[in-house]
């Protein structure tokens, strides 16, 4: 069999976003019985939290939509990253702007916001850390949709 398509999410911490957008999206390509062809991990541009689970707001949020993420720990982001992922998704710009400074340096896969796979106006997963449970919930909603739009975009290339 071919090699799977490799998707990595990056946020900053590692515990609240991109967590959140690799269980997310590991359930949309359970459910579309991809699981096997497509690779999928998280990580932070932030050192912070290596080793941690999943800010437990974040766990308890995607728990009630059925998704069980208390098993990620958090890593930090590599260089290397960019060698080995077909997609290097980015939560927001400052995101952005991080791993584009190692990319500008060391080459690979070319860093993208996440939410350009997705339809609504937001271009930006907005940082729920220092707010309430309802920040979660809209990472959550604007997550689903732009990993459906991913999961089209890679239906294409296994095509
Ligand atoms: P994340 O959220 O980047 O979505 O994991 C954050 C987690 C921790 C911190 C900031 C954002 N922090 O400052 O520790």
């Amino acid at each position: 069999m071919a090699e799977p398509v490799k998707v990595l999410f990056v946020c900053l911490g590692n515990i609240c976003r991109s967590p959140t957008a690799e269980g997310v999206f590991r359930s949309l390509v359970a459910q579309a019985g991809l699981a096997d062809q497509i690779y999928i991990d998280s990580c932070g541009t932030g050192h912070w939290h290596i080793g941690k689970s999943p800010d437990t707001r974040a766990q308890e949020a995607a728990l009630r939509r059925g998704i069980d993420i208390s098993g990620l720990r958090a890593r930090q982001f590599s260089p290397e990253d960019l060698d080995t992922f077909d997609y290097v998704l980015v939560m927001d710009r400052q995101n952005l702007a991080d791993i584009k400074d190692v990319w500008h340096q060391n080459g690979g896969t070319r860093p993208a916001l996440f939410l350009e796979y997705g339809r609504s106006a937001h271009h930006e997963v907005p940082d729920p850390y220092y707010g309430g449970e309802e920040g979660f919930e809209t990472v959550l909603d604007l997550i689903n949709e732009a990993g459906e739009g991913l999961l089209a975009d890679i239906r294409g290339r296994l095509a």
